[in-house]
């Protein structure tokens, strides 16, 4: 009966980590997936999110009947003035949201829903992207074309090949953009750039959906959120999908949201059906835990602030670890220009590195990255940070 099913090559960052953790070596050093790690390499859980836990246990759903299909109301409203900030005023009345599994749940339910309403329509990722981006919306029956963001020669964006390429789009083509932290890049684009990017989409009435996985780890909360403000403010009707797997270090919970900002409040209305029909569809309904824990977070000042803090504290060590491999590779090797690394920003450097000097790193040094020549900064701490300096060195 199920001779014929394929086997599945596995997924390049999940793949990776199991052989990781497979490893003996006790110096490995794992700069693989997105996982925010801390200075002692774990995973951290957040002192304003155990409060909330704590909260949780004790005020437990007065009846622990199914969520709406489109979430927890309160958390609805809680999460989309952390998306849109001082730019919700501009969408909120035609806004339909739900919550989502994660950023992925909420790519999935915005591909099922454009791929029902837009057949037609064909997406255009940046090259490269998260894998995953391909993989989720060829899943909905979406066809993924790709346009240009890296340049391998000099390892910066390619805006005016990106800009031509968004020029060439025909009308309702779906464009996937990241509005902070490039995934796996760390190249962002200004503000001035975003605004041209905008004024393509709103000219060519082209359909932009964000994904938007690491809100304040590239310059601030505030900061990270200027395309989409700039998208608001065009009037252009849009997608977002928001995750808090990074943020709140909430990755097994599942917490994310999907935004379908429209073009009038009548219309938002009829989406926000068409949403909750898309997630019945899909699972039925989204899970409570954690969606109850960060509209806890988010409901109370203190927690607040508690939060932000500790969300500050991981991108300045971020930013720290970026600079001080930089600054050791330009000792060790005065004579190659890592300058490129410094520039990026976010949770992810992309070395340049090619599929051989990935291979020698992982074989001969124990430093694990994705193929793709991805780094996760976050994988590194002031134990290892020599130590991976050495084998880039080593391998350049
Ligand atoms: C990553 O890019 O490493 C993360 O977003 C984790 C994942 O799901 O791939």
């Amino acid at each position: 009966m199920f001779e014929h099913v394929d086997a599945y090559a596995g997924d390049p960052i999940f793949s990776l980590v199991e052989q990781f953790m497979k490893d003996p070596r006790e110096d490995k050093v794992n700069l693989t997936i997105g996982f925010y790690f801390d200075e002692d390499g774990k995973v951290p859980n957040f002192s304003s999110v155990d409060k909330a836990k704590v909260w949780a246990a004790d005020n437990p759903p007065a009846s622990p009947v199914y969520l709406p299909m489109d979430g927890l109301p309160d958390y609805r409203v809680a999460v989309k003035s952390l998306a849109f900030g001082d730019a919700l005023p501009l969408v909120d009345s035609r806004l339909a949201s739900t919550q989502s599994l994660g950023g992925s749940g909420a790519l999935k339910v915005g591909a099922d829903l454009l791929k029902r309403y837009f057949p037609d329509s064909e997406l255009w990722v940046s090259d490269p992207t998260w894998e995953n981006h391909h993989s989720i919306f060829k899943g909905a029956g979406v066809k993924v074309n790709t346009y240009r963001y890296y340049n391998p020669q000099t390892k910066m964006l390619d805006f005016s090949g990106m800009l031509e390429d968004l020029n060439q789009l025909p009308e309702k083509a779906i464009v996937l953009l990241h509005p902070c932290c490039h995934n796996p890049t760390g190249i962002d684009l200004t503000n001035e750039q975003w605004q041209q990017v905008v004024d393509v989409v709103k000219q060519r009435n082209l359909l932009a959906f964000f994904d938007m996985a690491y809100q304040g780890f590239g310059f601030g909360l505030n900061e990270d959120t200027q395309a989409i403000k700039l998208m608001a403010e065009s009037g252009q009707p849009f997608l977002l999908a928001q995750s808090f797997s990074k943020i709140f270090s909430l990755y097994s919970e599942r917490v994310g949201a999907l935004y379908v900002v429209c073009e009038s409040p009548e219309t938002a209305e009829t989406v926000q059906g068409q949403l909750k029909f898309t997630v019945r569809t899909n699972y039925s309904t989204p899970p409570s835990f954690g969606a109850r824990l960060v509209n806890h977070v988010l409901a109370s000042d203190a927690l607040t602030d508690e939060w932000k803090t500790e969300l500050e504290a991981m991108r300045e060590r971020m930013h720290i670890m970026r600079q001080q491999l930089v600054a050791k590779l330009g000792e060790l090797r005065p004579d190659v220009d890592f300058s490129y690394l410094a520039a990026q920003v976010g949770m992810f450097s992309y070395t340049g590195f090619s599929p051989e000097q990935i291979k020698r790193l992982k074989d001969e040094f124990g430093v694990y990255l994705i193929a793709s020549g991805r780094m996760c900064v976050a994988g590194l701490n002031t134990r290892n940070l020599d130590a991976t300096a050495k084998a880039f060195a080593a391998v350049c």
